[in-house]
């Protein structure tokens, strides 16, 4: 069974409402390989083309497939799913060390963040960077960091949104071909 991490109402107050929808009700459970069949179908279909994966990760190949997702959760240290009503997934990332070399023991890196193509511009990848952020200062990383593929303004300005330091060229793990954030994990909203 999904492990209930957090639970949200409509979207918080947030300043730039007058172009977004309101937010439906949310939840954000783990993801493990015992869980994720449940959502492993829904999940591939929004990654279905090489430049949706591309955004998302360093595979090559068509789209996502389940085998893939499976690969990710398995070498990751944390998985999350957002799920909206009737349980139906509309977000995912993983947490993960193992990506790229080198990273300080201090580093957890937020990976494979992608939200439904329809329920973009809800919060929800905000959504899933908080809970993440939240998590990896559960397990003692003092920074969650994350690559951006160049070209990719969404994902660059949800890092800027999180508050996030950008690193690229400057941090000596950060692997060249991406731009590359960090955030501490310690904030006010964690006591
Ligand atoms: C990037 C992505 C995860 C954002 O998820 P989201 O839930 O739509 O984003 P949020 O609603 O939390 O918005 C976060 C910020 O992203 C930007 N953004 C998100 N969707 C956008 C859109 N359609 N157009 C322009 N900006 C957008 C906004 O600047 C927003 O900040 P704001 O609140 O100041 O306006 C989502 O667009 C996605 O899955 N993209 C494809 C995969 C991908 O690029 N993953 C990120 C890899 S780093």
């Amino acid at each position: 069974m999904a492990q209930l991490v957090a639970c949200t109402h409509k979207s918080e107050p947030h300043g730039h409402l007058r172009h977004r929808r309101l937010a439906p009700r949310l939840l954000v459970v783990s993801a493990s390989p015992e869980n994720i069949d449940d959502f492993a179908t829904d999940i591939c279909t929004w990654v279905s083309t090489p430049e949706s994966l591309r955004l998302i990760s360093g595979d090559c190949g068509n789209g996502l497939t389940r085998a893939v997702l499976h690969r990710w959760i398995l070498s990751a240290q944390q998985s999350f799913v957002v799920l909206a009503e009737a349980s139906r997934p509309v977000g995912f990332c993983t947490m993960c060390r193992s990506e790229t070399l080198g990273l300080p023991p201090s580093h957890i890196e937020l990976g494979h963040l992608v939200v439904h193509p329809g329920h973009r511009y809800l919060f929800i990848g905000q959504r899933l960077c908080h809970s993440s952020r939240l998590e990896a200062r559960r397990l003692g990383f003092a920074y969650l960091c994350g690559r951006v593929v160049e070209g990719n303004d969404y994902g660059v300005m949800l890092a800027k949104w999180e508050g996030a330091q950008e690193v690229t060229g400057i941090a000596p793990w950060a692997l060249s071909g991406f731009r590359w954030f960090q955030v501490e994990t310690r904030c006010q909203s964690t006591p």
